[in-house]
């Protein structure tokens, strides 16, 4: 049989995330310095739009750009692929060609379905991440991971596609709700629980919003630097990325079986980390007291650590056969050895067995 080998060469990405307070008052200038073609789609939700759109919006047209804006409705319902044909019919009735750049400016959502659009149309268009919640500051908007939800299951339609510059800008945390900055809490903690001791310990001294916010540069800082270590060891996310993961496989399940409508990503984290490491400490696998820890830390960044209805864990852990770890039946999941400090164990569904009778505390 003739054989013929394809030698692709891989194309090496870098990209700078740069962080500074009142950074959206220079986005023109910024983009200008990265990008020489003329047009610009700015893709945006109603509520950062309200907030920052015209904002961002006049400096690139000041700039001498061709700016036009896409809003989208907020929240998870939106990053559906039901969602993409709109998207795409807005670039081609703007014109948009290869040599165009797109923005993505909100929070998960809005980074990761504009991503996804970038990545598609056009079989991939530029695009720049300016992410407006703590948690596409701390974690969404870097790795390039993008995509969509679909009926069967969160971000299981995407991409690894980088974004050329990520704009952080922690002034813009002050305008989310309380509820929204806990929920990038959640994935700050997780970064101190599986990677860096000290950053858990530091954040236990910041006992309020505030606290934080007088921080807030070295947490992002410290944060990103985490997650950029973390995706350039692993970019496809098949042995060290994994980690990021520890508490999504049960937080993914508790959002999906909730419609995304009763607990929040970060709040299903939360809960997803407390009941992983209970039964982790219960097996051994984990040291004594550490759950402890992370309750006390979630707790005080007005996270939960328990489901309200914990009768409802035999019909969530079937949404746990859906997750994207979980590979005919083997299922990676996450566990801490202490604070710092983590590994990834192949399982089962089994694991989280023990809730089928009300979670670790009934
Ligand atoms: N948010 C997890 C990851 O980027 O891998």
């Amino acid at each position: 049989m003739p054989e013929i080998t394809v030698e692709v060469p891989v194309q090496e990405t870098s990209y700078a995330l740069k962080i500074e307070k009142n950074l959206l008052d220079r986005v023109g200038e910024e983009v200008s310095q990265q990008f020489d073609g003329q047009k610009i789609m700015v893709v945006t939700d109603e509520t950062v739009h309200g907030y920052y759109g015209e904002k961002v919006l006049e400096q690139l047209k000041a700039a001498g750009y061709a700016v036009q804006s896409i809003v989208l409705p907020p929240g998870e319902q939106t990053k559906t692929f039901d969602s993409m044909p709109a998207i795409y019919s807005q670039f081609i009735d703007f014109g948009l060609t290869r040599s165009d750049l797109i923005i993505a400016l909100g929070g998960g959502v809005v980074g990761d379905i504009t991503g996804f659009a970038a990545a598609s149309f056009l079989r991939g268009i530029s695009f720049v991440q300016i992410p407006t919640t703590l948690l596409a500051q701390v974690d969404s908007s870097v790795g390039g991971k993008v995509g969509v939800d679909l009926p069967e299951g969160k971000n299981l339609v995407g991409a690894f596609y980088h974004p050329e510059l990520v704009l952080i800008d922690p002034l813009v945390l002050e305008t989310l709700t309380d509820q929204a900055f806990s929920d990038g809490m959640a994935e700050v903690i997780k970064y101190g629980c599986i990677k860096d001791r000290s950053l858990f310990d530091r954040l236990m001294g910041m006992t309020s919003r505030a606290a934080v916010m007088n921080q807030i540069e070295w947490v992002i800082e410290t944060c990103c630097t985490i997650k950029k270590t973390v995706v350039q060891a692993d970019e496809k996310d098949t042995s060290e990325r994994m980690l990021l993961n520890f508490g999504h496989t049960l937080g993914h399940a508790i959002e999906a079986f909730y419609h995304y409508e009763r607990y929040s990503h970060g709040q299903g984290v939360a809960i997803g980390m407390v009941e992983l490491s209970t039964i982790a400490e219960q097996q051994a696998l984990t040291q004594k007291g550490t759950t402890d820890k992370i309750i006390a830390l979630l707790k005080q960044h007005h996270l939960p650590t328990v489901l309200e209805k914990p009768e409802d864990y035999d019909k969530i852990l079937p949404y746990i056969e859906k997750d994207k770890k979980n590979f005919e039946g083997n299922l990676n999941i996450i566990v801490l050895n202490n604070i710092g400090q983590a590994r990834r164990v192949k399982t089962d569904r089994q694991f989280f067995s023990i809730l089928e009778s009300g979670g670790t505390t009934a």
